[in-house]
């Protein structure tokens, strides 16, 4: 097969693999558009060094690539910015290969290189903050950025090339498009990826963007999805992500077996639109959880509405609280919405699920069987109230 390995800066070129057919990620979050494991070969004029490689299943891929622009038995050295297998479980095929090659990665790295792919000790090189390693006119500089999503994290900066690699952060599940403005839709499609896997750690996240602030960076070559020609774009958008800049905006999620809930769900939904608040709305039956996931990194509400089953919360429901409760997104404001057939325990159960949030009951309502016309004004009512606290913080 004639691969495709395009030089993305000088002596920078991409070796990845798009994953057009994947439909699932780490058997929780559906991908629409499949994804990429962005590969990268640096070659300097003294060594050469692989940056992090490909999903389990592309290692054949990576090596045709590897070997269409090096001798792989040469290849010096490889870096590993994140452990994960869709990045880091290639790296054991090369490194058969280039027997004399070494591993570069954080000190959690080197520990889960050892652990994950028995990369033997000896073969394994530590950096920290602010180390370099010089490829001949390719100097590599490595910058620390742990818990993105994982504790070892880290990015590698190309000096004379003003590229910055940082594979998870800032990536975007799409196999589509090669650089950032060839892709319609890559902002939604990063803002997803934000909220499926970096929300819960936007703290570590704006301390890494805060580290990179003084840096002259011309290319943001992320390891899923295109690589930034313009980084400011995708910048811009984390430092108002990271910050956990909210809308008036209302995130409406809410399973319902007989239609009482959704009555009340779609009675609030209308009250909240009448007072100028945007609304995302999700039946849980048919929702995408990257969807849910996109919508919390900017909703300043969320109302959520389930029926009592068997004592307690529907499943789908418990599912979803259980999802706000983890990805922890900027939230400041919560309403229930429930029915029940004889004794309840749906807002119950809920309202505990959710105290460890930060999220402020506005209210809840929970009505026997299906909502009258009183319950549903009491409903708009309570979106009214909603609408002013969404509108008085911001
Ligand atoms: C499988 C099932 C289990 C239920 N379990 C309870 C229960 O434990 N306690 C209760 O008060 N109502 C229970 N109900 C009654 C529903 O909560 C009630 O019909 C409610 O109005 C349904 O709201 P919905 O139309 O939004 O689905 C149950 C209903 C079903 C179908
Ligand atoms: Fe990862
Ligand atoms: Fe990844």
């Amino acid at each position: 097969m004639n691969y495709y390995t395009p030089e993305i800066s000088d002596g920078i070129f991409w070796i990845g693999s798009k994953d057009w057919n994947r439909r699932m990620f780490d058997a929780l979050i559906p991908l629409p558009d499949g994804t990429s494991y962005n590969a990268y070969l640096v070659r300097g004029s003294r060594g050469t060094a692989l940056i992090d490689s490909v999903n389990p299943g592309f290692e054949n891929e990576l090596l045709d690539k590897l070997r269409s622009l090096t001798d792989i038995r040469a290849l010096d050295f490889v870096i590993m910015n994140h452990a994960e297998p869709d990045h880091a479980n290639a790296i054991k095929a090369v490194m058969d290969i280039s027997m004399d090659s070494k591993l570069v990665t954080t000190q959690k790295g080197a520990k889960m290189a050892q652990v994950f792919y028995k990369i033997p000790e000896q073969r394994l090189v530590i950096v920290k903050d602010g180390d370099t390693l010089e490829l001949g006119g390719r100097t590599l500089r490595f910058i620390e950025a742990p818990w993105l999503h994982w504790p070892e994290t880290m990015f590698t900066y190309v000096e004379e090339n003003s590229v910055l690699f940082t594979c998870d952060y800032f990536g975007a599940h799409t196999a589509a498009g090669f650089y950032d403005d060839e892709v319609e839709d890559l902002l939604s499609a990063a803002k997803r990826y934000f909220g499926e896997i970096m929300m819960p750690f936007k703290a570590k996240g704006a301390q890494a963007l805060e580290k990179i602030k003084g840096l002259d960076i011309d290319i943001i070559a992320p390891s899923h999805g295109p690589i930034y020609r313009d980084p400011e774009r995708i910048l811009d958008m984390y430092r108002l992500w990271t910050a956990g800049k909210t809308r008036e905006k209302a995130i409406i999620v809410y399973v319902s077996m007989w239609s009482a809930t959704e009555k009340m769900i779609r009675s609030i939904s209308e009250s909240l639109m009448s007072e100028g608040i945007e609304i995302s709305y999700f039946n849980l039956l048919n929702s995408d959880i990257g969807d849910i996931a996109r919508e919390l990194v900017d909703s300043r509400a969320i109302v959520l509405g389930t029926p009592t089953v068997l004592g307690g919360m529907h499943p789908l429901a418990v599912y979803a609280a259980y999802l706000v409760k983890v990805l922890k997104p900027p939230l400041l404001y919560g309403v229930a919405l429930s029915s029940y057939g004889w004794g309840g325990g749906a807002v119950g159960q809920l309202s505990e699920m959710l105290k460890p949030t930060k999220i402020e009951v506005v209210g809840a309502i929970e009505i026997n069987g299906p909502a009258s016309d009183e319950d549903l004004r009491k409903v708009a009512m309570l979106g009214k109230e909603l609408a002013a606290k969404i509108r008085s913080s911001g």
